[in-house]
This record gives structure tokens, sequence and C-alpha cells, in this order.
């Protein structure tokens, strides 16, 4: 019996310190949410600007191209965030290691970036733009700017009525004038200042980011 008292009020202490130390409220984005922490509702975003889970009906649309993933990623979170619909740019002759050969004048993607001419073809299905207002737009850095299928793509679209967010990923580059020789292609949309993420950019950055393009 006296272990058991011994063991009850070993309970007791360990619950008070657990209640005066509110272990569990660990989530950055929570922090100014007292809505969710009072009530002692589970962790939700529907506080937030961002919806987490895709929508059926959404409409914003995050189109993207990316040859080994890293825009992808990007645009990945971004659809994540905002419950939009994903696209992706593929080309119809997908660019190889060799093609991607950066440092070699004479490979494909080197050739290409040298012509602002050459409008590499676009293997997907086209997409209806028609209920999008909102197209959040995804490339890596070639050579300082775009890939040249997303001058294909943005010639082949119109954007009239749509929001477009350019975004990019580098090894360091900024997104300099990428974006606006796409705009100048497009010739419509809304076009907003466009983003430049690291390869591996965090789910929190491109939340503070989203949030604060709404603000
Ligand atoms: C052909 C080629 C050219 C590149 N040129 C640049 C560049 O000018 N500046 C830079 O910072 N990174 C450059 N990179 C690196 C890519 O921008 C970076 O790895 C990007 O995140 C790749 O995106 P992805 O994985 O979506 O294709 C280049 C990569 C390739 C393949």
């Amino acid at each position: 019996m006296k272990i058991m008292r011994q063991l009850s009020g070993l309970f007791i202490v360990v619950c008070l310190i657990f209640s005066m130390t509110g272990c569990g409220n660990s989530s950055p984005f929570d922090e100014n949410n007292t809505d969710v922490q009072e009530s002692g509702a589970e962790q939700s975003t529907e506080t937030s600007a961002v919806d987490a889970e895709p929508d059926a009906g959404t409409d914003v649309l995050v189109a993207y191209f990316s040859a080994t993933g890293n825009t992808k990623a990007a645009a990945e979170r971004i659809a994540e965030l905002t419950g939009g619909e994903i696209y992706e740019i593929a080309p119809a002759d997908s660019y190889t290691e060799e093609d991607l050969d950066y440092s070699n004048d004479q490979s494909r993607t080197s050739q290409e970036m040298d012509n602002p001419d050459v409008r590499p073809e676009i293997g997907s299905e086209d997409i209806v733009m028609d209920g999008f207002t909102t197209l959040y737009l995804g490339y890596p850095i070639w050579h300082g700017q775009a890939p040249r299928i997303m001058s294909t793509f943005v010639e082949h679209y119109n954007f009239d009525g749509l929001t477009v967010i350019p975004f990019c990923t580098s090894g360091g580059s900024g997104i300099g004038s990428s974006a606006e020789t796409l705009e100048d292609l497009a010739g419509s949309g809304n076009w907003l200042e466009g983003e430049r993420f690291n390869s591996g950019v965090s789910k929190e950055e491109v939340q503070t980011w989203i949030e604060n393009l709404q603000e």
C-alpha cells in the first residue's frame, strides 16, 4: 500500500509539471494562434491565410518545369499550402544528364540558352486556365535565365484575369530578369514580383513567402 501511495503521488507531480510547461505546443505556426491554444483544439491552419488540404474546386494553379526535382519540390510545397492544383510543364523530349551539362558549350541546354528563339515542345497535355485566378509559375535558373520551355509555356496561354506569381530555384543565382522576360513574352496577366528559393527550401520558408504575398 505504501508503494501504491508513493506511485500515485509521483503521477500527480508529473501531471502538474506537464500542465505548467504546456508540453505539446511546439509548432512555430501556432505561436500567434491563441484561439487554437486556448480552446485546446488540435493544431489547425484554418485561421491561416492558406489552406493545408488540396481542394478540388481550387482557383490556384501551380505550374512548374523541373529537370532534376528541386523546383518540383518547391511547387509541391506551394500546392500543399495553397490547396492549389499542380501541373507539370514536361518537355516532349526530356533532358538527359548529358543535355543538362552546363559546363559543356555544346550540350543541348547550353545551345538552347544561347538562342532566345528556341521553343522546346511541351509534352504534357494542355491545361484549361478557365476558373483559375492565381498562377504560381516555377522553373529552375539556367544560365541566369528561365529555361526556354518556359517561353514556350507563357507564349502558349492567355493569362488575362490571372495573377501570375513567378518562383524559381537555383544553385545560387538570383531570379534576375528571368521573370520580367517571361512577363514580356506572355503579354498578359497581372505579374507579381518573383521569388528565388534554394533547392532545399523548407515548408516554413514557402509559407512565410505566401502569407506575405497575401498581405
Ligand atoms: C543547364 C543548367 C544551367 C544552370 N545554370 C545555373 C545558373 O546560371 N545559376 C545558378 O545558380 N544555378 C544554375 N543551375 C542550377 C539549377 O538552377 C538548380 O540546380 C535548380 O535548383 C535546378 O532545378 P530543378 O531540379 O527543378 O531542375 C543550372 C543547372 C542546369 C542544369
